[in-house]
């Protein structure tokens, strides 16, 4: 099904000034509706992680839901989700991060992954890597070992990428945007 020649990049819409002026927003829900490019977009996130056993998928809310479910499906290893503040019925843990426009929380229950567990993070876009590298807290503190992360989209210039790079996580993304 894969097919390297398939233009990823061009199955995303960007919105000019969105949410707020100077930001282009990249909108993978024209990718999601194409079941071509969707099914590409999990092939190739998957590609490289086939054979190395991992445990668990987090993905962090929302957009990292909708790609963190196909991925588990994808390696046959399980979900875990990362959520914004207050969403989860169970004991968490938390921790504070910064956005690309803005401030939040996110938790994850503590008995979402056991100690030593191989875990694949994942989300949609990686910009500043806040939203990253506070999932990268929550799951080192609960035992994981984070194999890698991956993400659809790359902003380079906002630097997530080396952030989490620096924090010894290998990083796999699809598409870049530069200039953003
Ligand atoms: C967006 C995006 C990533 C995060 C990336 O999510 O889906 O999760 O920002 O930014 P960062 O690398 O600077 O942290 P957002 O918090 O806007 O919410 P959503 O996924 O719930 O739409
Ligand atoms: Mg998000």
């Amino acid at each position: 099904m894969a097919d390297a020649q398939f233009d990823l990049a061009g199955a995303i819409r960007t919105i000019p000034d969105y949410p707020k002026p100077g930001v282009m927003f990249r909108d993978i829900t024209t990718l999601l509706a194409d079941p071509v490019a969707f099914g590409e977009t999990v092939e190739r996130l998957v590609a490289p992680f086939r054979d190395i056993g991992a445990d668990k998928v987090a993905g962090v809310e929302a957009r990292g839901f909708i790609l963190g479910g196909a991925l588990a499906h994808q390696l046959s290893a399980g979900f875990v989700p990362i959520r914004k503040r207050g969403k989860l019925p169970h004991e968490t843990v938390r921790v504070a991060y910064s956005l690309e426009y803005g401030l939040d929380e996110i938790e994850m229950h503590r008995d979402a992954v056991k100690a030593g567990e191989k875990v694949i993070l994942t989300d949609d876009l990686i910009a500043t890597g806040g939203t990253a590298e506070g999932a990268v807290k929550l799951l080192r503190q609960l035992g994981a070992e984070i194999v890698a992360a991956c993400f659809v989209i790359d902003l380079p210039d906002l630097g997530g990428r080396k952030k989490l790079e620096a924090l010894g996580v290998p990083v796999r993304t699809l598409v870049e945007f530069e200039g953003d």
